[in-house]
């Protein structure tokens, strides 16, 4: 396997950790490169189901390189619940290397996040309330923590006095830097032998012929620049993130596989052409256990949009789709699928730029029949039901890109390799 970059083509949940997990078994090393611990990657093997925040979904695999790169806004509390979580459950957790130029997400960002939320009132994004916009703006800002501070007590003062100082004449908030500067350095102390130059790391190894696969997190349309903005999270989870997330140049990465689900889910607000109310929403919620992995929310359920996916194969420049849970639509008389939006009398086959647009188009749809047929136990292309092969074959000319991997439920083995 080449440098593979691993995206969600749609809104998250894709079943991004699950398809990682498969993968990392061909690679040297899988690298996440943004968001932080909003993201929750599902894998389960045997029935032992794993919901990983921060640590790289190649975990469970030994031997192989798990790297959290710069692009990451790392929470080192739920990073080193993670870490102890796995030993617990006797994974080893040697290969995992940390970017000491990532950013932390501090107590005070969760708490200018709840502060915010509370102040958008009906606009509130719905968040997962794990710190992550405000994280990115101190980034951006340029007063960010860093996890190399963590090892420095000097600059760790000096930076937190910035900070709360900051947080003071802003927020109004007081906190004492005592308390956080001793548990801040507590947590570098716990975290010193992860940390490295990640960057340096992942050059070493492509120069060493080795394989690395980039695991994404979040989806295209919650990406800051090219998703359903303000509705969207802080960091860039499109293939184009890779570059400045991790520190490599773009010519370095051979190929961008696309997650995306056989139907379409999103939490949190903001707009969803093709999103059910009514019974079909709730049979794709219950069968698909459409809950957040990190949230517990009630995820948002909606056929399969082919705009969205045109959308994503342009701006992620996808080779291949990754299509997962058709055995959810199992039970479903009728299948529909989005190939076009209207508006105004207007068709619209492209992803429009202008928010109005996606908040009051109106889907166009085209009908299927469905298989009726459990496709959870088809081990091989040829053994799927014919109505389920003509759903895929019309999801691929919709997208104009092949469908490589088919999953047909959550653990690990329930996977198909389309010929
Ligand atoms: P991620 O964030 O993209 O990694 O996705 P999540 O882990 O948040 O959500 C995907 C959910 O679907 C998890 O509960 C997975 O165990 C589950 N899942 C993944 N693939 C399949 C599949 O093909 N069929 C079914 N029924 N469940 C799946
Ligand atoms: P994975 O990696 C689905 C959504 C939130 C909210 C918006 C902003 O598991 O696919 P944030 O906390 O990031 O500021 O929230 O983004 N969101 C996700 N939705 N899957 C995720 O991650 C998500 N991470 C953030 O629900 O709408
Ligand atoms: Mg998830």
């Amino acid at each position: 396997m080449s440098n593979t970059v691993i995206v969600g083509a749609q809104w998250g949940d894709e079943g991004k950790g699950k398809i990682i997990d498969f993968l990392a078994k061909k690679v040297d090393a899988v690298v996440r490169f943004q968001g932080g611990s909003n993201a929750g990657h599902t894998v389960v093997v045997n029935n032992e189901k794993f919901i990983f925040h921060l640590i790289p979904s190649g975990i469970l695999h030994p031997g192989k390189k798990c790297i959290i790169g710069n692009g990451v806004v790392v929470d080192p509390k739920v990073l080193i619940a993670e870490i102890e979580d796995l030993k617990s459950r006797g994974i080893k957790v040697d290969d995992l290397y940390l970017s000491s130029q990532a950013h932390i997400v501090m107590p005070y960002h969760m708490e200018i996040e709840r502060l915010e939320e509370e102040q958008r009132g009906e606009g509130k994004i719905g968040t997962t309330k794990r710190g992550i916009g405000p994280a990115y703006t101190d980034k951006i800002a340029r007063r960010g923590i860093r996890v190399a501070d963590l090892l420095e007590r000097e600059t760790l003062t000096q930076k937190l006095k910035i900070n709360l100082e900051f947080l003071k004449n802003f927020y109004g908030l007081n906190l004492p830097l005592k308390n956080a500067l001793e548990e801040y350095l507590q947590y570098g102390r716990k975290l010193k032998r992860y940390i490295t130059d990640t960057s340096m790391l992942v050059y070493e190894l492509m120069r060493e012929g080795k394989n690395v696969l980039f695991e994404g997190a979040q989806g295209t349309l919650l990406d800051v620049d090219h998703g359903t903005y303000p509705y969207v999270t802080s960091s860039n989870p499109t293939a184009g993130g890779v570059c400045t997330g991790v520190g490599i140049g773009p010519t370095r990465i051979d190929k961008v596989l696309g997650v995306a689900k056989a139907y379409v889910t999103r939490v949190g607000e903001g707009p969803f052409p093709t999103e059910i109310k009514g019974e079909i929403g709730e049979i794709l919620k219950n069968r698909g256990k459409e809950y957040g992995s990190t949230t517990g929310r009630p995820r948002r359920c909606g056929w399969f949009d082919g705009v969205v996916l045109r959308y994503a194969v342009r701006i992620n420049g996808l080779d291949e789709l990754i299509l997962t849970k058709l055995d959810v639509l199992d039970t479903l008389d009728k299948i529909k699928i989005c190939v076009a939006y209207k508006y105004k009398h207007q068709v619209i086959r492209e992803f429009p730029s202008q928010p109005r647009i996606w908040q009051e188009c109106e889907p166009i749809y085209e009908e299927m029949e469905g298989w009726k047929e459990d496709t959870s136990k088809v081990t091989r292309s040829k053994d799927l039901p014919w109505k389920a092969k003509k759903y895929l074959k019309k999801i691929e000319d919709e997208g104009g890109v092949p469908i490589h991997l088919l999953s047909v439920g959550p653990q690990r083995g329930d996977l198909l390799v389309l010929d």
